[in-house]
């Protein structure tokens, strides 16, 4: 067994817009964060990755990048930066950047040049393609809706963007490109940040003759269809050579598209790729093929399956990550718990010790150690997210494959801005948040629902989620247990067990509104209450269950 610190570590994402406003503006900001330090801390986290907050002209949120060395006006200023940094370090905290490079924003000075003529030095910066018979070179589409593909006057040519006509890919062949992102990626470390979160890094590699590919409900082709491209693992052991080996660093590379068999080369346990990555297959148990827009419900069956199959599959190969939420998912107490408001608090609890007992670095999203949920969106115009006002606009406006009001209730169950709502932090107007005027709608939901609330109740779900981060700290055999799946076909239990020599522990959850029974097996009959959500029950060989009651009983 490899021992390593990003293994032992419990990672907390900021989505800063959304965190904490330090000057009324109504966006969150960087002085934001550092003011929060505390809280971080005594929630017991020890990385924080930051979603981007480099200059940009926010068509994405900061995921279109026009200057990786500058910090985006609205969230404050190289000091600010710098202040930060060293609050979290102050504080016990490493953080990791989000890098997003597999494409640029179109006002990054690389694309502007790029764009301006065919022997530019910056052309082959991008990947441009003349029509095809009169068409685009290819089937692809945005993840964003439409086509990948956007014609450029001045040029008559295409470039590709695998997300909004915003963020044109970049060209990753070109070796220029990738020693502008080595260098780029140097100087941040050099700074004294710990790690990278790769966005999408699993697209950086095309196929050189960018073949067509399945379409989807709208007729294009998925975003991922490049994914796992053929040079992709070359170019990152270059940048573990180039870059990360200059530091003790931390990675995690977003893989859309990624099988498990490719995820065992980029989180190599040889160290030559990265740490480990994220996938995407547990996410996708409730979508209707690759739709996302249904309000279909998981079968928990398929979601044991699924990350059954990625706790056995790593299992001394690579390294898992663990994860329900981020900034591009729907609340995961809505979505798979209940946020009922009898069973919110039970359920959020059941779901964080449903993962958190698993092999694999943790990763809280900011407000699941809440139990935030899903918002309350009346209408299209209180989305900012361009995936949603996109996917209305084409789904029901242009193609009328759903009607207004299935695509709106479909957004209030998966929009990503049920994850970007501000984070309540107590009861007063706007959760909080801001004394501005919010750059997106509050969750109503923050009088009951928000952080000093929870501060000062024992028995809140931040709390629990404190408890949880303690024992993974207290005890190596929730890090690195061996994972074993109990009872596969039950739809209302997961249970699994973890063993690390003689050591060995069970988790039980039920993901159901009903009682159900479970035989608790022989060897933990004498064992000893971890955590539970609910007052314990006595341990005997047949034990009921209440509505998404979770424990866990070391043996
Ligand atoms: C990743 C990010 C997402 C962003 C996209 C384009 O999936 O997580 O928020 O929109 O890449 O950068
Ligand atoms: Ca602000």
């Amino acid at each position: 067994m490899d021992k390593k610190w990003w293994k032992e570590s419990i990672v907390y994402q900021i989505y800063p817009r959304s965190f904490k406003d330090s000057n009324g503006d109504g966006i969150g900001d960087l002085n934001g964060i550092t003011e929060k330090m505390g809280y971080l801390q005594e929630l017991g986290i020890n990385v924080l990755w930051l979603s981007p907050v480099y200059e940009s002209p926010n068509d994405d949120n900061g995921y279109d990048i026009s200057d990786y060395q500058a910090i985006m006006k609205e969230f404050g200023t190289m000091e600010d930066f710098d202040r930060m940094l060293k609050a979290a370090h102050d504080h016990g905290i490493k953080l990791v950047m989000d890098l997003v490079v597999n494409h640029t924003s179109d006002e990054h000075p690389w694309f502007v040049e790029s764009r301006k003529s065919m022997d530019n030095p910056y052309r082959d910066y991008y990947i441009w393609r003349p029509a095809k018979d009169g068409k685009k070179p290819n089937n692809w589409g945005s993840c964003f809706s439409g086509p990948a593909w956007e014609f450029d006057e001045e040029t008559q040519m295409y470039y590709l963007h695998l997300f909004s006509k915003k963020q044109p890919d970049l060209n990753w062949d070109n070796p220029k490109v990738r020693q502008e992102v080595f260098d780029m990626m140097n100087w941040w470390l050099e700074k004294g940040v710990d790690g990278f979160r790769m966005d999408v890094i699993s697209l950086i590699s095309k196929e050189p003759d960018l073949p067509d590919a399945p379409a989807g409900i709208n007729g294009y082709a998925s975003f991922n269809a490049p994914a796992n491209g053929p040079h992709v693992h070359e170019y990152l052991q270059e940048m573990r050579e180039k870059v990360l080996n200059n530091a003790d660093t931390i990675t995690v590379g977003e893989c859309s598209g990624v099988t498990l068999e490719e995820a065992k080369k980029y989180a190599r346990s040889d160290g030559k790729e990265l740490n480990m990555v994220f996938q995407f297959e547990h996410m996708d148990v409730d979508a209707d093929g690759s739709n996302k827009w249904t309000k279909k419900k998981m079968d928990l069956r398929d979601m044991k399956s699924v990350l059954t199959k990625w706790q056995k599959g790593l299992e001394d190969i690579a390294w898992n990550s663990l994860f329900w939420e981020n900034h591009d998912q729907p609340r995961s107490v809505s979505r798979f718990g209940n946020d009922s408001p009898e069973y919110r608090e039970i359920s959020a609890k059941m779901l964080a010790t449903c993962l958190h007992m698993m092999q694999g670095t943790p990763y809280v999203y900011q407000g699941e150690e809440l139990g935030m949920t899903n918002a309350p969106f009346a209408s299209v115009d209180q989305f900012r997210d361009l995936d949603s006002i996109n996917a209305y606009r084409e789904l029901v406006e242009e193609q009328n494959v759903f009607t207004a009001e299935e695509m709106m209730s479909f957004l209030r169950y998966k929009s990503r801005d049920n994850a970007r709502t501000p984070f309540q932090w107590d009861d007063s107007e706007n959760g909080g948040f801001t004394t501005g005027e919010p750059w997106i709608m509050v969750n109503p939901n923050y009088t009951e629902i928000n952080a000093k609330n929870q501060l000062e109740d024992p028995d809140s779900v931040f709390h629990y989620y404190q408890k949880l981060i303690q024992l993974r700290k207290e005890k190596e055999l929730i890090v690195y247990g061996i994972y074993d799946l109990l009872l596969p076909e039950s739809k209302e239990i997961y249970a699994y067990t973890r063993t690390l020599g003689d050591e060995k522990l069970i988790t039980i959850c039920n993901f159901s509104e009903q009682e159900v029974e479970m035989e608790i097996p022989e060897e933990f009959l004498e064992g000893n209450y971890l955590i539970s959500n609910y007052p314990e029950q006595g341990i005997c060989s047949k034990m009921t269950l209440r509505p998404y009651e979770a424990f866990v009983i070391e043996k």
